[in-house]
């Protein structure tokens, strides 16, 4: 077969180990060709494409970013699945292997409800997919935010400065729980849970009595108690999804004002995505790769590989996008224990 794959959405660490899993597998074990679609559902409407061969994906694994380019288009509003067939018709091309998030898995749902061959790779660092136990990526990211946050902390204990840190993950907690723990912070801020401002001061004004430098990690969704939504001060994504965004500078201000102590505020942002994969990572995204040729070769069309336990198997688009992953209450109450 002929198989096309693209990455779309947000860079994630792993991408490429995934292509890679995917072209190795694929080519000893199948013999099948790849085709290399350019910057996600773009290239599949722009006619995009070239060979992608063993060799191209030599040494990939640990490479961060994706050697295919990505973006957040939507073939929807470029001529719809009927362009998309148009062009795989002109590459021969059999199948496609779509490796994305929430927005990348419910277009190729929705390709695949108007007859294309597609299998989904569920890639996001905010591991907010629900059919999944973990998403590649996540791993990294949360690797990358208990680093910075640990060296936060020694310039903050430092300067008796309580240190403000905000990561990423949209509308889940997931990267802020496990980097927040790892890291021993004083509090963790989540969108699964409004805590109000008294609280978070009492977490603070508790580790500085303590003589720590206190140390919030929040998530860019948490929306505090009373408040309706989260901070997105820079518009929509191709999705019509808000930049989430811009709520450790708040909640810096508002510490500041009602603590007396110095705080600072930092922003993780892009680099929590940036750089080479954890060894997690590397195989987690390899053994999806793989897998998703097993499910090209046995049609299972319209489906995504997936983590359950320590296997890897498959389930229908459908339910890979029905719900969000939250962090379930018992998860935030085991951590807060530890606030403060
Ligand atoms: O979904 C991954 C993610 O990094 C989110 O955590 C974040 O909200 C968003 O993408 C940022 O998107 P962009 O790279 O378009 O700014």
């Amino acid at each position: 077969m002929r198989i096309g794959i693209l990455t779309s959405g947000g860079d994630c660490p792993g991408l490429n180990a995934v292509i890679r899993g995917a072209v190795m597998k694929g080519d000893r074990i199948y013999g099948h060709t790849f085709l290399g679609i350019r910057d996600g559902w773009a290239g599949l409407v722009e006619d995009d494409i070239r060979d992608l061969t063993r060799h191209d994906v030599r040494g990939l694994s640990r490479q961060g970013g994706t050697i295919l380019g990505t973006s957040r288009t939507s073939p929807f509003e470029h001529g719809g699945a009927e362009r998309v067939k148009e062009v795989m018709a002109r590459h021969d091309m059999d199948a496609v292997i779509a490796i994305g998030g929430e927005g990348t898995l419910t277009v190729a749902k929705m390709l695949h409800e108007h007859g294309v061959k597609i299998i989904g790779v569920p890639k996001t660092i905010d591991n907010d997919l629900s059919a999944t136990d973990y998403t590649f990526g996540f791993d990294t990211a949360v690797a990358i935010a208990t680093e910075s946050i640990d060296r936060l902390r020694t310039t903050g204990e430092s300067h008796h400065r309580c240190m403000v840190v905000e990561v990423m993950g949209r509308h889940v907690g997931w990267i802020a729980l496990h980097a927040g723990l790892a890291s021993g912070a004083h509090a963790i801020l989540i969108p699964e849970v409004h805590v109000g401002m008294d609280e978070i001061v009492g977490w603070v004004e508790m580790a500085q009595t303590r003589g720590r430098a206190p140390v919030v990690v929040v998530a860019e969704g948490f929306v505090p108690e009373g408040g309706t939504e989260a901070v997105a001060l820079r518009g929509l994504d191709a999705f019509g999804r808000p930049r989430l965004g811009g709520i450790g500078d708040h909640l810096a201000v508002e510490l500041q004002e009602r603590t007396g102590i110095e705080t600072r505020s930092t922003v993780l942002g892009h680099l929590q995505r940036g750089g080479v994969p954890t060894a997690f990572d590397r195989v987690l995204a390899t053994r999806f790769g793989a897998a998703a040729v097993d499910a090209v070769k046995h049609s299972e069309w319209g489906t995504m590989v997936s983590l359950v336990g320590i296997d890897v198997s498959t389930v229908p688009l459908h339910r890979a996008t029905r719900e969000l992953k939250s962090v379930p209450p018992h998860r935030y109450e085991e951590a807060s224990i530890l606030f403060g």
